[in-house]
């Protein structure tokens, strides 16, 4: 069996308003916490005893996920009271672990939902012999990333953080958030203050002569770091393009949680999800969006790549595209709110009061 450790202690600003009362591993995605997803991949893949790093909001985690036991899991909670960053978390927790010193511990970012093999990469870990080894995806545009290229037997040669100028663009492999340490590695991370492992304990290993090792895998990944990219993940868990043991249902066009009301004409598509207690109207159209518990969306609205926060209002005729509207906001009826608008937690928008057309 294998030990995790779940970095989940981020504030999670691009996600906000999302994530000013809730930390962005316990906002729902397909139904239930993203987080739970995570575990309960790690768990099909092995794993049996996780350490959860938190610091944002900490006090949430327990009381929804208690010991694990319900997900099969032994799960422990360290929480740092001020943020370590990615690296001085995982040194604040590596006394948890019960791992001997030469055995491969994994970790994982708390907002990547991906299809990796998590079986593979412990296995490439083992069969070099590496002292880290990295999940890498390759992307389209990787100036947001970390880009991590490799030689030819996929050793990696250099970290370039957030490249901007073409000749600094020199792969489209990137750090996809899913690694193995030797566990004895873990312990050589500077103690009680804040370090990355992005910015510093990867390129110290690298300098020092260590080998960290990549592993190519391209099956789903997508960082779920901002308002479109998670809304775009719910949905794929929903229609089953990004695999999951725990969507509460049966993979489809969309999935409604017991005690929601939904009028019998309002059309719910793209991996569409309706929370438990939300209300949806008639003649409603929601496609690829999440309204999450509570909500209500009134008759005639139509939702397209949008979340709608926990409690949160939409008025009828309402039209919402890439929008985000915040738990407890009200959006008043024949509203337009288009391109990543974001209103905020408890707002107010009065009727008719935002277009992006100019019909009426
Ligand atoms: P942004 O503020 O939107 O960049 O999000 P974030 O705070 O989650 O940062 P980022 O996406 O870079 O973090 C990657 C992972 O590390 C996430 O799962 C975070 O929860 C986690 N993380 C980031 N900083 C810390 C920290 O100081 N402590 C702990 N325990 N986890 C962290």
């Amino acid at each position: 069996m294998t030990e995790a450790i779940l970095l989940v202690g981020g504030k999670g600003t691009r996600l906000r308003p999302l994530t000013v009362h809730t930390p962005k591993p316990m906002v729902p995605a397909a139904g239930v916490p993203f987080l739970t997803h995570q575990l309960a991949r790690a768990r099909a893949a092995g794993v049996d005893h996780v350490v959860l790093a938190t610091s944002y909001l900490a006090e949430v985690f327990e009381p929804y996920f208690g010991d694990g036991a319900e997900l099969g899991l032994h799960l422990e909670y360290v929480t740092e009271v001020d943020p370590l960053g990615t690296g001085g978390a995982l040194r604040n927790v590596a006394d948890r672990l019960h791992s001997g010193p030469d055995e491969p511990v994994l970790i994982f970012n708390g907002d990547i939902l991906t299809g990796l093999d998590i079986g593979a990469l412990i296995d490439a870990h083992g069969s070099s012999g590496a002292d880290v080894s990295l999940h890498l995806t390759r992307v389209e545009d990787p100036r947001a990333f970390g880009l991590v290229p490799t030689d030819s037997t996929g050793r990696v040669t250099a970290f370039l953080e957030k490249p901007q100028t073409p000749e600094e663009i020199v792969t489209d492999q990137v750090n996809a958030g899913a690694y193995v340490f030797r566990r004895s590695v873990l312990d050589t991370i500077p103690a009680g203050r804040p370090v990355s492992v992005e910015r510093e304990t990867f390129p110290g290993l690298l300098a020092d002569g260590a080998h960290l090792q990549g592993m190519v895998d391209s099956t789903y990944w997508l960082d779920l770091g901002t308002p479109q990219a998670f809304v775009r993940g719910s949905a794929d868990l929903v229609l089953g393009r990004a695999p999951s043991p725990a969507v509460p249902g049966t993979c489809g066009e969309c999935l409604v949680l017991p005690t929601a009301e939904v009028a019998v004409d309002a059309k719910l598509t793209g991996g569409t999800v309706i929370g438990a207690g939300a209300v949806i109207g008639e003649g409603t159209r929601i496609c690829g969006s999440t309204v999450l518990d509570g909500a209500v969306v009134e008759p005639g609205a139509v939702i397209t790549d949008s979340m709608i926060g926990r409690g949160a209002r939409v008025g009828a005729r309402t039209v919402l595209d890439g929008a985000v509207v915040g738990d407890g906001a009200h959006v008043g009826p024949d509203n337009e709110l288009r391109g990543g608008v974001r209103v905020w937690c408890g707002a107010r928008v009065e009727a008719a009061a935002i277009r992006f057309s100019s019909d009426e």
